[in-house]
């Protein structure tokens, strides 16, 4: 390769790392502690990273920038054996609580040899209560699984190994807030969640199964920090196979729906007139 051609192909790297994010790699790159550092432990040259919960404190940890859609993905091992009362907790936020975006994995624990509950949540502007949740078709204590977003202007896809488990579609024209105003973190966190998580809070931790830990393992991100146009229309996730739900992933949905264990959308006790973007949502 020619010197010149050498510096063309060093300007243009510059220019998609000013203009987006895309990582594959070292969590002390991409990553910071933001919860019991001592409980956060980095393994295989820092391509796995542990967080660990135990009687002395919780742990976490947080993305260094923000983004503004993209194609996320985590492979995430859970708690083993008794995992009662833990909630391990994998989502994005944005910063200000009062019109805070958020979207959640949220895995609840439970007694050994029983499934976890993989709870789902989506908050605009300041307000959730959009839970979801779900048996899953593996153990995913036993191994790492993929767990991903797609979120582009048009549409957020949370999936699991690729299998869509949730859609939440841009339903502006019907006066519903999308999350496309404000950057979110990504962040991971392992915490006591005895109150609530394992029936209903009616099982709490047992601390004699201490210490509770979860891996993350190969992740990858490919994303916006600003979301401007500049940068969405030239990511394979915002293009025209991307805006829309298509039949092979409705399938795919309806597949996953069969461990649908709770849906908002259904729950008229909280609910009693349906949200109305759930007739959008629910394809
Ligand atoms: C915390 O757990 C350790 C190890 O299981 C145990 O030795 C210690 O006594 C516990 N501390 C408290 C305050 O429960
Ligand atoms: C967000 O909520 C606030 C009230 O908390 C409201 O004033 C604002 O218009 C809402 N924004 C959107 C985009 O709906
Ligand atoms: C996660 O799953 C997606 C969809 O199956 C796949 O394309 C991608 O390579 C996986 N990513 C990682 C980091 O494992
Ligand atoms: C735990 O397992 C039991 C038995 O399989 C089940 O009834 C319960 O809903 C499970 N999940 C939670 C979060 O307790």
């Amino acid at each position: 390769m020619s010197r010149g051609r050498a510096a063309v192909v060093v300007v243009v790297v510059i220019v998609v790392i000013a203009s987006s994010g895309v990582a594959e790699g070292r969590y002390s790159g991409d990553f910071e502690v933001t919860w019991g550092p001592d409980n956060v432990k980095s393994f295989n040259n820092d391509h796995v990273l542990k967080i660990v919960l135990d009687n002395v404190t919780a742990s976490g940890f947080g993305s260094k920038k923000s983004y503004l859609f993209g194609s996320f993905q985590m492979n995430m091992k859970l708690v083993r054996g008794n995992s009662a009362g833990t909630v391990t907790a994998y989502y994005f936020a944005s910063d200000k609580d009062d019109i805070r975006d958020e979207l959640d994995f949220e895995f609840l624990g439970n007694v050994s040899g029983q499934p976890y509950i993989l709870q789902t949540n989506v908050f605009w502007n300041g307000t959730g209560g959009r839970e979801q949740r779900n048996y899953l078709w593996f153990d995913p204590a036993a191994a790492y699984h993929n767990y991903s977003v797609i979120w582009n202007p048009y549409q957020i896809i949370m999936a699991v190994d690729g299998i869509p488990i949730r859609v939440v579609k841009n339903n502006e024209d019907i006066g519903i807030p999308y999350l496309r105003l404000q950057p979110m973190k990504i962040y991971a966190s392992i915490w006591d969640g005895s109150i609530w998580a394992t029936q209903g809070g009616a099982i709490k931790i047992n601390w004699a199964k201490s210490p509770f830990v979860a891996s993350f393992g190969k992740y990858s991100f490919d994303a916006c920090k600003n979301g401007k146009a500049s940068c969405t229309r030239k990511r394979w996730w915002n293009n025209p196979p991307y805006q829309t739900f298509n039949v092979d992933q409705q399938s795919q949905l309806q597949y996953a729906n069969q461990y649908k264990v709770y849906d908002y959308c259904e729950d008229k006790e909280r609910y009693p007139d349906t949200p109305i973007e759930c007739a959008r949502n629910n394809i």
